[in-house]
């Protein structure tokens, strides 16, 4: 498995390269965005639900290339929910536009379980997950978790 591994890596070689050869456009690591302070235990809340969020992604894109409404709904329906799960008192230390983005992809990921089962369109469940992706990355382009000292939270 091992030698399997290595090999494969070394297959694979040449084209990492290849990837970051002079003419790709360098990418820009410095990082600009805002950070909300949070305590460890919410910070592992947090990116736990946001794994879920990917996962719950792969599943609905699996379904969606199967053709399979029914499990686009089944998958998406806890989606929209997860903010609610958010650990007490962390909501109100939260940037406005920051819950804003939160609900509103919610808010998709409810219509599109809806919508999966009542119009059973692929078309529709594809360009409201490219809406619903457009939260994803607007808000990941614009926040970052710090953890630090918050008062009365571990
Ligand atoms: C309201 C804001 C917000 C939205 C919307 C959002 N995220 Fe995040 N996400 C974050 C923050 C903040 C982090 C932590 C980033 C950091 O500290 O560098 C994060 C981190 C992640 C991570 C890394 C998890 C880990 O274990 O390190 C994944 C994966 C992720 N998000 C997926 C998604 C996906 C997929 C969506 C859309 C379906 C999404 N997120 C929507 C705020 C958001």
């Amino acid at each position: 498995m091992t030698r399997l591994l290595t090999s494969l890596i070394l297959a694979c070689t040449p084209m990492i390269a290849a990837a970051v050869q002079p003419g790709a456009p360098p990418l820009n690591a410095s990082d600009n965005r805002i950070a909300i302070m949070v305590g460890s235990q919410e910070r592992a809340h947090v990116l736990a639900e946001m794994r879920t969020f990917l996962q719950g992604l792969h599943n609905i894109f699996h379904a969606l290339a199967r053709k399979d409404m029914k499990a686009v709904a089944v998958e998406s329906r806890p989606l929209g929910r997860i903010l609610h799960r958010m650990p007490e008192g962390m909501r109100e230390r939260l940037p406005l536009a920051y819950v804003e983005m939160g609900l509103g992809l919610h808010e998709v990921f409810d219509v599109i379980a809806r919508d999966a089962e009542a119009k059973a369109d692929p078309s529709v469940t594809l360009s409201q997950l490219a809406e619903a992706m457009t939260y994803c990355s607007g808000c990941h382009d614009t926040y970052r978790l710090q953890v630090g000292r918050v008062t009365g939270v571990k």
